[in-house]
C-alpha cells in the first residue's frame, strides 16, 4: 500500500456538509471528488456524469441535453436545477455531498442557496452547513493537455490519462478491465467552446462566492496527491 493509499484511509465519522467544487473543464474536479466520496462516504454529485447517463439511456434529459453538451455549451438552469433537486433529496445525501460541475451560472448558485436556505430553514442545523466553496485553479496549456489525454472507463466511472496517470495495460481499466473510452466533448473543436462557456458563465459564480467570503482557491497545477490533500485540510478544517 502506498503512503497516499494509507492516508486515503476511510473518515466516516464526521459529517462533511455539503462540498462545492469549481473550476474548469479539466482542473480536476472529477478526480478529486470521486477521492473525497472514498474518504468521506458521501455522494459524488456529478451534474456532468448524471447528464451524460441520461445522454446513454436516452431518456427525455438526454435527449434535450445531447446537442447542447456536444456543442460545448451549458444545459438549461431549469433542466439542471430540477436534476439536482432530485439528486440531493435521496437519503445518501444526509452526511454531505460534493457537488462536482454545480453551479456553474449565477441562477444556479442563486437557486443552491435557496435550497440551503429551506433546509436550514425546516431544520436549524449549525453554519458549518453552508457548502464549503474550493476552486481549482489551473494553467490555461496545462487545462487544454489534461482534456486531450483524458480516457475513463465507461464501467466504473475511474478517470485516466495518458500523459498523467496512465493505466497499466494501454486503453484499459486497471479495476475492471474495460475498454477506456474517450468523452465526446473532449473532441478538440469542442475543447475551446467549453473553457469560454466557463469563463463566460462560471467564473461569476467564483466571483460570487469570493464576494460572500465563501470562496478558498486552490492550486491546482500541483500533482493529484497534493491537490488531494490540500482539499481534505480544508473539508476537516471547516468541520473541526
Ligand atoms: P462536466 O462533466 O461537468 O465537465 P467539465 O466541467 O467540463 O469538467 P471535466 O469533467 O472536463 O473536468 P474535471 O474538472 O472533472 O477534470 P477531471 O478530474 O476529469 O460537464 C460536461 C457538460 O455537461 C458541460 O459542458 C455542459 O454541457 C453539461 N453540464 C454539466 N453540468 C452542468 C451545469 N451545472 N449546468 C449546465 N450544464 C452542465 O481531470 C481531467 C484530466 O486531467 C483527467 O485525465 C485526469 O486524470 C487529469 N488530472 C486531474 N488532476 C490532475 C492533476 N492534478 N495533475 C495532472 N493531471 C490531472
Amino acid at each position: 500500500m502506498t503512503q497516499f493509499s494509507n492516508s486515503m484511509a476511510q473518515e466516516t465519522s464526521r459529517d462533511v456538509g455539503p462540498v462545492v467544487l469549481l473550476g474548469p473543464p479539466g482542473a480536476g474536479k472529477g478526480t478529486q471528488a470521486k477521492r473525497v466520496m472514498e474518504r468521506y462516504l458521501v455522494p459524488q454529485v456529478s451534474t456532468g456524469d448524471i447528464l451524460r447517463y441520461n445522454v446513454a439511456q436516452v431518456t427525455d434529459l438526454g435527449v434535450a441535453a445531447q446537442a447542447v453538451m456536444a456543442r460545448g455549451e451549458l444545459v438549461s438552469d431549469d433542466l439542471v436545477c430540477e436534476m439536482v433537486r432530485q439528486r440531493l433529496s435521496l437519503k445518501d445525501c444526509k452526511r454531505g455531498y460534493i457537488l462536482d460541475g454545480f453551479p456553474r451560472t449565477a441562477p444556479q448558485a442563486g437557486w443552491l442557496d435557496a435550497l440551503l436556505d429551506d433546509k436550514l430553514f425546516d431544520n436549524p442545523r449549525p453554519t458549518r452547513a453552508w457548502p464549503i466553496v474550493i476552486r481549482l485553479d489551473v494553467d490555461y496549456n496545462q487545462l487544454l493537455l489534461r482534456i486531450a489525454g483524458r480516457r475513463s472507463c465507461p464501467t466504473c466511472g475511474r478517470i485516466y490519462n495518458v500523459h498523467f496517470q496512465p493505466p497499466l495495460v494501454d486503453e484499459v481499466c486497471d479495476v475492471d478491465g474495460a475498454k477506456l473510452v474517450t468523452r465526446n466533448d473532449d473532441r478538440l473543436e469542442v475543447i475551446e467552446p467549453r473553457l469560454a462557456a466557463y469563463q463566460e458563465q462560471t467564473a461569476p459564480v467564483a466571483d460570487y462566492y469570493h464576494r460572500t467570503g465563501r470562496l478558498i482557491s486552490i492550486n491546482g497545477d500541483l500533482p493529484m496527491d497534493e491537490v488531494t490533500k490540500l482539499i481534505f485540510r480544508i473539508i476537516e478544517d471547516h468541520n473541526a
